[in-house]
């Protein structure tokens, strides 16, 4: 085998010729409300509840018909730019429910854990390090506790519950003010103390202990503890699993990454905002193998600043996102560094993509279990050794909650009456856009603009997804489009048909200029401006 020791350059903002457009240097949209979002998303069939009938299922989404194609838009995107435009990057689908024991060698059955905090009267449960409290501290006296869940209003919440506290307990004194400690923080003396935020009285609340996330399930007819298995709760194993068959047979040399998309399930304590956390979502993620003595600190920034600039090439503002980097003092052992995209969303600034440097931990894991050796033979220096590995991991879903978030905008607008009205509009940048392009026949009592439109359409179907609309005033045919995200609408006018040179109107829905165009100029935007 041929090895290149140092990682190769990572051009973050080209992929394959495509110098990737970035739409961060647009002004950063405006403040929007989850409410306004998720009303939007049910409206207009992006993102229904699941068994909606049946009163939802918590954790659980369903994806409409503009849901599903944005969703796919956002995989192809990261395929095409992370895999089939990348000479460096194979492509892998594993299963979803794998050997048992590839989740005890990953370290999941013993460790994949969330602090759970029970409440014996409510039945509630908290995830311990959501749930907040604090000491109720009068002239230097701790004379009590209270507690709030966590939100952007957390400590303002504590801060007027020890108010209230002391008012109605009639303590006299100067309050301190509240330092917010979460319930793993808790002393066990203490917990007795604080008040369950069910129920407002203390003494139900457990001490957290660990909760396992991993679904499990059984495999075959037994239904005993040696037919347990899992639903993964990542798709990074299914790479380590195999990484000496893509070694072995995908003709790949050092640094390469294995890159898969898949679905991922995890039974999260605290389930929210909306599909920012759920139960069951979509991974996309790469390990990327390199040398021992690679420069894996510089990889690790590359790969990071890859990520920052795929996310603005499909429409993230700059002004949303940041870095976080985990403190050194709060790694796995085995990890070198670990570093998240966060993104702000209208409950905070929060996790979007974490990329991680994690040593050969993984492959030392499944070949001390497995018994079979994970090394590969270096032929510069004759040694056998494990590769390292540095993996950015992001969630679908989550970003695609974050393009709707980052696009969604409420305007006043003129009609063509000159009246002032509101449009509502989704912001896409055009490759990840649900629809690309509406064809719009003016009227559609018209047959000869009727023809030319549903002939345009046909056309543009084979390539592109788009939607023909001939019902209701043209107006009220642009609102519809701007309100699912769609870049351009084409109109089918009178000028199409009178004048030589067949010419349509271009309304572009950012803007809402206008301009004329032919067919040959509007395949030539699409083709620019959707890769
Ligand atoms: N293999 C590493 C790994 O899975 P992670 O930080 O647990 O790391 C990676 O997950 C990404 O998956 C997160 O950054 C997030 O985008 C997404 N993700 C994780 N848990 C999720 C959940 N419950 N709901 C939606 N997305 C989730």
């Amino acid at each position: 085998m041929f090895f290149v020791y140092f990682v190769v350059k990572i051009d973050p903002r080209r992929a394959n010729g495509h110098l990737w457009r970035a739409m961060s240097d647009s002004p950063a949209p405006a403040a929007v409300s989850m409410d306004a979002i998720v009303a939007l998303a049910k409206r207009r069939g992006f993102i229904f509840q699941s068994s909606e009938i049946y009163g939802g299922f918590n954790g659980f989404f369903d994806y409409g018909p503009l849901g599903a194609e944005l969703k796919k838009n956002i995989r192809d995107c990261w395929w095409n730019d992370m895999v089939r435009r990348r000479d460096d990057v194979v492509g892998l689908e594993s299963s979803i429910i794998m050997h048992p024991k590839v989740w005890e060698a990953s370290g999941h059955v013993a460790g994949f854990t969330d602090p759970l905090v029970d409440c014996k009267v409510s039945k509630q449960r908290y995830r311990a390090d959501q749930l907040f409290f604090a000491a109720v501290v009068v002239d230097g006296q701790t004379v009590g506790y209270v507690s709030a869940l966590e939100s952007e209003k957390t400590a303002a919440e504590l801060q007027a519950a020890a108010e209230t506290f002391k008012r109605k307990k009639a303590i006299q004194g100067t309050l301190s003010p509240v330092v917010a400690k979460d319930m793993t923080e808790a002393k066990p003396e203490e917990i007795a103390l604080i008040p369950s935020p069910a129920t407002g009285e203390p003494g139900s609340l457990t001490p957290p202990r660990a909760f396992n996330m991993m679904f499990e399930t059984h495999v075959g007819p037994m239904r005993d503890s040696s037919a347990i298995a899992y639903l993964r709760p990542e798709t990074a194993q299914g790479m380590f699993a195999d990484f000496k068959n893509v070694w072995d047979t995908g003709r790949v040399k050092l640094p390469f990454g294995i890159a898969q998309i898949g679905k991922s399930f995890r039974n999260e304590i605290t389930p929210r905002n909306f599909i920012f956390r759920s139960r069951e979502f979509e991974q996309m993620e790469m390990e990327y193998f390199i040398h021992e003595d690679a420069d894996w600190a510089k990889c690790h920034e590359e790969w990071i600043s890859w990520c920052e600039a795929w996310l603005k090439s499909i429409g993230l503002p700059a002004s949303h996102l940041s870095r976080y980097t985990h403190p050194k003092e709060k790694l796995a052992f085995y990890s070198r560094g670990t570093v998240d995209i966060m993104f702000a969303y209208p409950f905070g600034v929060q996790e979007l993509w974490g990329i991680a440097a994690r040593g050969n931990y993984d492959l030392t894991q499944h070949a001390n279990a497995s018994g079979k050796p994970q090394e590969i033979f270096d032929e510069g220096t004759k040694k056998k050794f494990v590769p390292h590995v540095i993996e950015p991991a992001v969630g679908v879903d989550r970003i695609l909650l974050a393009v709707l978030c980052a696009g969604y905008a409420e305007e006043d607008v003129k009609d063509e009456k000159g009246n002032v009205e509101k449009r509502t509009v989704l912001r896409f940048s055009p490759r990840i856009a649900p629809v690309k392009v509406a064809v719009l026949p003016l009227l559609k009592n018209k047959p000869e603009l009727v023809a030319v439109a549903q002939k345009l359409h046909e056309k543009l179907k084979r390539k592109y997804a788009v939607f023909y609309d001939e019902a209701g005033a043209i107006g009220r045919r642009y609102r519809r489009q701007d309100e699912i995200g769609t870049p351009w609408c084409v109109t089918i006018d009178f000028e199409t048909i009178e004048k030589p040179g067949q010419t349509f109107t271009l309304r572009e829905r950012d803007s809402m200029t206008q301009k004329r165009i032919n067919e040959a100029d509007l395949f030539q935007l699409l083709e620019e401006q959707v890769y």
